[in-house]
């Protein structure tokens, strides 16, 4: 890997440019300060630093430089994203050759990507000609074909498992990844619809049958090592650019539906795919936009689970917005049968959240009974209370006073005891994680590695006293760092991480170090003091190693010299 160039394009970009263009960033010091994207949080606990050009979640310790931050945060490779800051500061990459990274799942994204251009070449072969007509009926044409990589499995029962393994991926591997079942095809007949995990990687295919038939219309790849739905939402990493753009992310139920509005140019989509959501999700949906409009299928059950992904995504503070289409239609049809103008406008039409939910308690309601009536009205107020928005409280309850010829008063009365129990509940404690302790010599070599990041004079010095320090990954970190001083001259921390690329346990290490607060000082007499506790331990070490050596020794000379030097060890000499 070419780290020049790396190196080159890291330090035309500047981290806090990077990281406050995707979220609001305020300067406080030296340093900016924003909410960590990585974790559940209101509090601004991530700080940039433009001097040292990383960023650090003293909450949940996610650290790095601006490539690791544009990897997690917008799901891409090494690859993509020096490719991203390279064209940014006009620096052309298209000669960098990145070492793959070799993960385990490799051979698994091997399989599904073979099987995918199996399965396409069925659908376009003759074979394939049934499957094509049903998807030319339903509108899917060519071009969609494409674009979603739509293929067909055959009826043979084991023509994949025995292609696959002719070409030397074993059984063990085909069953666990879920594309057979002993010897033969999980998917047999059906249109195989590929679905992507948020990098955009095939993980696993959806097989639709196309007779019509309702039961088990779609047969899903089973919960694998790299598919898991709940960590999923179709269309993401297409959707990740568009919601930029439109500054809204729609969300569906059926990957049919995102396909049937990619058609109309809609793509700031995703799909559920049939699942209730769940807290992975939903964080991914707050990266793709804090817009968030739920847009599910128009019968009983996709009324239901609006409602009840409304309140989850209330609960975490998001107002969502719903489009309720009429009943029995989804996206799908609904785009069919009316076009793109008028879905266009249900969407820019969306209900609020909580008025969504007042409709719908509405529909329920028999206003011949006062009791019903009464009950219709204290719920409406309580929903309206979870709003922050003060004037639409008032709003909704004005509206409410009219409609049912109540004082107002009355009403806000109501309202107001809701609120005030609401600040009661609100004063919650969070209880301080528990961290293992750590003795004062460890505190004391994290101390001193974390100087050695900051101050070149004291990775020579540490050369030069030759240490011990007391734990595995700590006597690497404490040779990389030299190793790098060597070669570069200085440190650069954020390059650092570039050079660490790969080495996991060592990157872990770094970011607890640099997510503690462990002080920043040139005060001598303080570094002094870590510089003592450290030596105090590698003393006690080698003591301990000589008097070891002079167990086992038997020459009673040998033994003398040993005693000597642990005596002069002792008096500090
Ligand atoms: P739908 O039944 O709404 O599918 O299920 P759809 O999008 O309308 O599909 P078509 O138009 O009939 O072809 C929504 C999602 O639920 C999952 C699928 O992921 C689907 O996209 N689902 C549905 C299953 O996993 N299995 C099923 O049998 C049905
Ligand atoms: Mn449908």
């Amino acid at each position: 890997m070419n780290n020049d160039l790396i190196n080159q394009i890291r330090s035309k970009v500047d981290i806090v440019d990077i990281i406050g263009e995707r979220i609001p960033l305020v300067s406080k010091g030296k340093n900016f300060f924003g909410v960590c994207p990585f974790h559940d949080d209101t509090n601004p606990s991530m700080s940039v630093s433009r001097e040292k050009q990383i960023y650090t979640c003293f909450s949940c310790h996610a650290t790095g430089n601006v490539f690791n931050f544009l990897m997690d945060y917008e799901h891409m490779d090494f690859k993509e994203v020096l490719k991203y800051l390279g064209d940014r500061v006009g620096i052309d990459t298209g000669s960098v050759h990145v070492s793959k990274k070799n993960t385990k799942f490799d051979k698994f994204y091997d399989v599904y990507n073979f099987a995918l251009k199996y399965y396409q070449n069925n659908l376009n072969s003759n074979i394939g000609i049934n499957a094509k007509n049903y998807l030319l009926k339903r509108k899917i044409d060519e071009k969609i074909i494409k674009e979603f990589e739509i293929g067909l499995s055959l009826e043979t029962r084991d023509d994949l498992t025995k292609l696959l393994t002719s070409k030397n991926y074993d059984l063990v591997t085909l069953n666990r990844i879920g594309l057979s079942s002993d010897d033969h095809d999980i998917y047999n007949d059906r249109i195989m619809f590929p679905l992507y995990d948020v990098s955009g990687k095939v993980v696993g295919f959806s097989g639709r049958r196309y007779d019509d038939i309702k039961d088990n219309k779609y047969v899903n790849t089973k919960e694998t090592d790299i598919f898991k739905k709940g960590e999923m939402l179709y269309h993401f990493h297409i959707a990740k650019d568009e919601c930029r753009v439109k500054k809204s992310v729609i969300v569906m139920e059926g990957f049919m539906d995102v396909i049937r509005a990619s058609t109309i140019g809609i793509k700031n989509t995703v799909a559920l795919m049939g699942t209730a959501m769940t807290h992975d999700q939903i964080n991914l949906l707050k990266r793709l936009s804090k817009n968030i409009i739920l847009c599910l299928d128009g019968d009983e059950a996709g009324v239901k689970a609006a409602l009840a992904n409304g309140e989850l995504l209330l609960n975490e503070g998001i107002e969502v917005k719903v489009v309720a289409l009429p009943n029995p239609d989804d996206p799908d049809s609904y785009i069919l049968n009316n076009g793109k103008d008028r879905f266009v406008g249900l969407i820019e039409n969306a209900l609020n959240f909580s008025d969504f939910k007042i409709q719908k308690l509405k529909e329920k309601v028999n206003f011949s009974s006062d009791e019903e009536k009464a009950d219709y009205i204290n719920k409406v107020i309580e929903e309206t209370s979870k709003l922050d928005d003060e004037i639409r409280r008032e709003v909704v309850l004005k509206r409410l006073a009219k409609e049912f010829d109540i004082g107002y008063n009355t009403l806000e009365m109501r309202m107001n005891r809701l609120l005030k129990n609401k600040e009661k509940k609100e004063v919650i404690i969070i209880p301080k994680k528990k961290v293992p302790k750590k003795d004062k010599y460890e505190k004391a070599f994290e101390q001193i590695i974390y100087f050695m990041l900051n101050n070149d004079w004291i990775i020579t010095q540490v050369e030069k006293e030759k240490l011990i320090f007391p734990t595995e990954v700590m006597r690497s970190m404490c040779n990389e760092i030299i190793y790098y001083y060597k070669n570069n001259g200085n440190i650069n921390i954020a390059d650092f991480y570039t050079y660490l690329n790969g080495k996991e346990s060592l990157i872990a290490f770094l970011n607890s170090i640099l997510a503690e607060k462990y002080m920043e000082t040139t005060d001598k007499e303080e570094l002094f003091r870590y510089f003592k506790v450290v030596r105090e331990y590698s003393t006690n070490e080698e003591i301990k190693r000589l008097t070891n050596l002079m167990k086992k020794e038997v020459d009673p000379i040998e033994q003398a010299k040993i005693v000597e030097k642990i005596r002069k060890l002792r008096l500090g000499e």
